[in-house]
């Protein structure tokens, strides 16, 4: 397991190891021996580190000095278990599966949820989230735990066919659990035949609350038989409260009795009004009951802070964690339609961003691609972030989505502590530090209505808290105060003044474009006609014409029926084929089930490999593109194994020609591939190279595999040597401002757009309506400037002839009517050269 390969699985984390009876400094020692051995630091074990200091800590219990610091700062605390758990699976092991926590009784429990109704499944997977376990929707090769009524569900089905060994469990288990604080067998609890029913039998309706504990009183293990005769645990947070579940969570009558059974042996009751309740529990910022508990100054949590209070029997306010408190029904204005990333938070805290990014409403994706419109970054240095400059995705640090949930306003993207990085911190340390202001709320959520229907709930009873004074009237809180319902109907001063409404709607809710974006929307605005495919025999006719020189790309659809021996057939069928195929082996479809909560690094490229890429791999040194490359042709498992031999070495294999630094291939080819990445100038190496790699294991000098291919250079009437650096001056500018049309009958228009658009150039399609501005030669202020369409001879296409030529000329430009090798040729040479030996117009 020590290979080279995870020589860096530690890379830029720090440790701090809690020495003491469970684990012992010997272990301690070895486990920084590990951990040095794989680029990771320590902390002296003979000093106490600071919580600052540290990327992870090790301990086999919750109980040192610096946990409580670890909480605030999500500094994730990890067993011993979890660094050989990482070093097996050559990437760091998910965190939350091994905290030592006691209260995060779930830890390790990866749910996905059956036929369980809606309102129950939400409380059972709060419940496990809040307590250190996770959950999938889909089945997955980490579910631990279906939790299903019954074993007719899809899902039980799946697992049982593909034999995966994960348990399926009731629901009532977790209840179980929940109530005692802690983890008990899942034995009585198993489906098909769960002891808990067979041995009452007339007890078999599942939904039938409490017959689960004292039927199976005889049957479980011993912790429960203590606690049903004991109180559940001794909770004393709830005592002397009064708490209202909301109806609108849709807790079943057994969840809900959990729920209540624990409240009430704490010494606190459950109320169904609003008006005599202390602290009141629902999903949604709206309703009638919210607006007047807000007003009235009672604490409103939602269904994740009753669990916190369950969990760590603890008072803490719901405004302190942004994710304790109800959700916006609608999301905070200006968040719909974003698709938000994260990069470099990991665990605990990542999980908390995804959860905000959807409270706000916006959308969040695992991996990175050009539609993101956000990427959260820890730190200015990852795949993601190198990405997002290249695609102009904005780039923000998490501060930018908790000040925007915090203040229900989307926050400006200029404010530069948004896009503060320091440089050796990583800003995980300063997460989930920031709190609602209930003010904000107030004037978001229940503003003072100066003349309060009459239908609306009674007028307030308490004024406005502030965590400041809720200490002194909290102990006081129960029974007298109910009382002047009707009688204290004094008005309440905010104990702060709200700011002056925004006026400015921030960015407002159209989300910032992407230049990839308006890149394809001004390419689509002339192209709103959709290109039809046809008319092989043109083309064919236009290629003949020229000479010899087929396009590889162009070529391929007639190869594929004519097995003839034209040159370039067969390889640009390979080649094309390979492309297509590697293209689907690698589609988004493939991307699998083994999706994790945690460490996610990679772009789109390595994240939609079933073998996903570890992380902490340094930034790869190479993007290598590779086209033409037989070697991994109807060998998928080849290929991912290579990839990551190579991501090992420093390769990264990407897929996008314009993110290439180097380019593959066995020859000169005019692939799309090949053609796009040449307008970046990237360097050129032999097909061989990749096998180079792959055979040694190591990082072969590049200058040994330039790509010599004279022959071809002869074909083409180029040198690769002198296009690179036409290239690199290029800087993808060669069709700068160059107009470039096709006819609806070009097949894979595509294809030509993408190199048009390499080059710097506009794509659009023609089908005979004016796209260019009339304008005279003396009203224009330079040179009558060229402007192309690729055609091929259709008798519709050259009706289209005079048309563009018309429009060229009213608009003072030169029309040139070109067959598509026009452009490979172009793309070739790296030269916006002229010949009219292209023009199809010359008769
Ligand atoms: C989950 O399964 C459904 C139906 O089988 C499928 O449509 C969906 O794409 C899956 N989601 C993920 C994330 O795999
Ligand atoms: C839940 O309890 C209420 C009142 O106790 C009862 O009316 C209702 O039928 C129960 N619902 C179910 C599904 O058992
Ligand atoms: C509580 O609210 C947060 C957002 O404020 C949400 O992410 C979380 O899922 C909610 N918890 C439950 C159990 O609904
Ligand atoms: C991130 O780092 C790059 C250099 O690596 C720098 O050009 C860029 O301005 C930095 N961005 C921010 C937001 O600090
Ligand atoms: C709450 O009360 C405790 C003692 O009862 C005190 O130590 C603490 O500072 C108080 N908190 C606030 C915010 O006033």
């Amino acid at each position: 397991m020590a290979d080279g390969a995870s020589d860096k699985l530690f890379e830029n984390c720090r440790f701090g190891i809690v020495v003491n009876r469970e684990l012992p400094r010997s272990q301690a020692l070895e486990l920084t021996e590990v951990i040095e051995s794989h680029s990771g630091e320590v902390a002296d074990l003979d000093e106490t580190f600071l919580v600052e200091e540290v990327t992870h800590i090790i301990s086999a219990t919750s109980d040192f000095q610096q946990y409580a610091d670890s909480r605030q700062h999500m500094i994730p605390v990890v067993v011993p278990a979890w660094v050989t758990q990482s070093l097996l699976k050559g990437k760091e092991a998910p965190m939350r599966s091994y905290t030592p926590d006691p209260n995060n009784i779930f830890a390790g429990v990866t749910i996905s949820c059956a036929d369980i109704p809606t309102g129950d499944k939400d409380a059972i997977i709060g419940a496990v989230l809040a307590m250190g376990g996770m959950e999938t929707n889909n089945l997955t090769k980490a579910t631990t735990h279906i939790c299903a009524l019954t074993v007719d569900h899809p899902k039980c089905q799946s697992a049982r066919e593909k034999n995966l060994k994960c348990m399926v469990v009731l629901p009532h288990w977790f209840d179980d659990c929940l109530k005692l604080g802690k983890r008990i067998d899942e034995k009585p609890y198993l489906l098909p035949d769960p002891e808990i029913f067979t041995l009452r039998p007339e007890a078999d309706l599942p939904m039938q609350s409490s017959a689960s504990i004292h039927g199976a009183t005889t049957s479980l293990p011993e912790s429960l038989t203590l606690s049903t005769t004991s109180p559940v645990r001794p909770l004393t947070v709830f005592k002397d409260k009064k708490v209202m579940i909301a109806g609108e969570l849709d807790l079943s009558n057994r969840t809900l009795k959990v729920i209540e059974d624990l409240i009430v042996k704490g010494g606190g009751s459950i109320t169904t009004s609003v008006h005599s309740a202390d602290i009141y529990v629902c999903h949604w910022r709206e309703g009638r009951e919210y607006v007047f508990a807000s007003r009235a100054g009672i604490d409103v949590g939602n269904l994740s802070w009753l669990y916190y209070l369950i969990a760590n029997n603890e008072w803490t306010s719901p405004l302190k964690r942004l994710l304790h408190y109800p959700i916006p029904k609608e999301g905070i204005p200006g968040f719909k339609g974003l698709r938000i990333t994260l990069s470099n938070y990991g665990g605990e805290a990542r999980t908390y961003l995804e959860n905000l990014v959807t409270a706000c409403g916006a959308e969040f994706t695992k991996s990175m691609k050009q539609d993101n419109t956000h990427l959260i970054t820890a730190r200015n240095g990852s795949e993601k972030c190198d990405a997002a400059k290249e695609w102009g995705i904005e780039m923000v640090n998490h501060l930018w989505i908790e000040e925007s949930y915090a203040q229900c306003t989307i926050q400006k993207l200029t404010e530069p502590k948004y896009a503060h990085f320091p440089p050796r911190t990583n800003l995980g340390e300063i997460i989930g530090r920031t709190q609602f202001e209930s003010y904000i709320l107030e004037e978001k959520y229940y503003p003072r209505d100066p003349t309060p229907s009459p239908g609306d709930p009674k007028p307030l009873r308490r004024p406005i808290m502030h965590e400041k004074d809720r200490n002194a009237s909290s102990k006081k809180s129960n029974g007298d105060v109910m009382g002047g319902q009707s009688a204290d109907v004094s008005p309440v001063k905010p104990t702060r003044k709200a700011p002056a409404p925004r006026k400015t709607k921030s960015l407002g809710s159209v989300p910032p474009q992407t230049p990839a974006a308006k890149r394809r929307a001004s390419a689509g605005k002339e192209n709103d006609t959709p290109i039809s495919t046809g008319s092989r025999s043109a083309k064919n006719k236009a290629m003949s014409r020229l000479n010899e020189i087929a396009p590889d790309i162009a070529l391929y659809e007639k190869e594929k029926k004519r097995k003839g021996s034209v040159w370039g057939g067969e390889r640009a069928a390979n080649n094309y084929e390979k492309q297509k195929s590697a293209e689907r082996s690698s589609s988004p479809v493939q991307k699998n089930a083994e999706e994790e909560f945690s460490e996610d690094e990679e772009v789109e490229e390595e994240t939609r490999n079933p073998k996903r890429q570890r992380t902490g791999l340094p930034p790869p040194t190479i993007r290598l593109l590779i086209t033409g490359y037989k070697e991994w042709i109807g060998n998928i498992a080849k290929e991912e194994h290579d990839k990551k031999k190579m991501r090992e070495l420093g390769i990264l294999v990407v897929t996008d020609p314009l993110k290439c630094t180097h380019l593959a291939a066995p020859h000169i080819v005019r692939t799309q591939k090949f053609l796009c990445a040449l307008a970046t100038g990237p360097t050129i190496v032999n097909s061989n190279y990749i096998d180079q790699c792959t055979k040694t294991h190591k990082l072969p000098k590049v200058e040994n595999f330039l790509l010599k291919d004279v022959e071809s250079e002869k074909r083409f009437g180029v040198k690769l040597k002198d296009v690179i650096a036409r290239a690199k001056t290029n800087e993808r500018n060669l069709l700068f401002r160059v107009p470039i049309y096709c006819t609806p009958k070009i097949d894979n228009p595509g294809i030509y757009q993408s190199i048009v658009e390499a080059n710097g150039g506009t794509f659009a399609s023609y089908r005979g309506r004016p796209m260019i501005k009339k304008i005279s030669a003396e009203e224009d202020d330079g040179p009558a400037e060229p402007v192309y369409l690729l055609t091929g001879e259709h008798p519709e296409e050259r009706k289209l002839w005079p048309k563009f030529e018309e429009m060229a000329r009213d608009g003072n430009m030169i029309p040139r009517i070109v067959p598509v090798e026009w452009l490979l040729d172009v793309a070739m040479a790296q030269q916006h050269k002229w010949s009219d030996k292209f023009l199809v117009t010359r008769k």
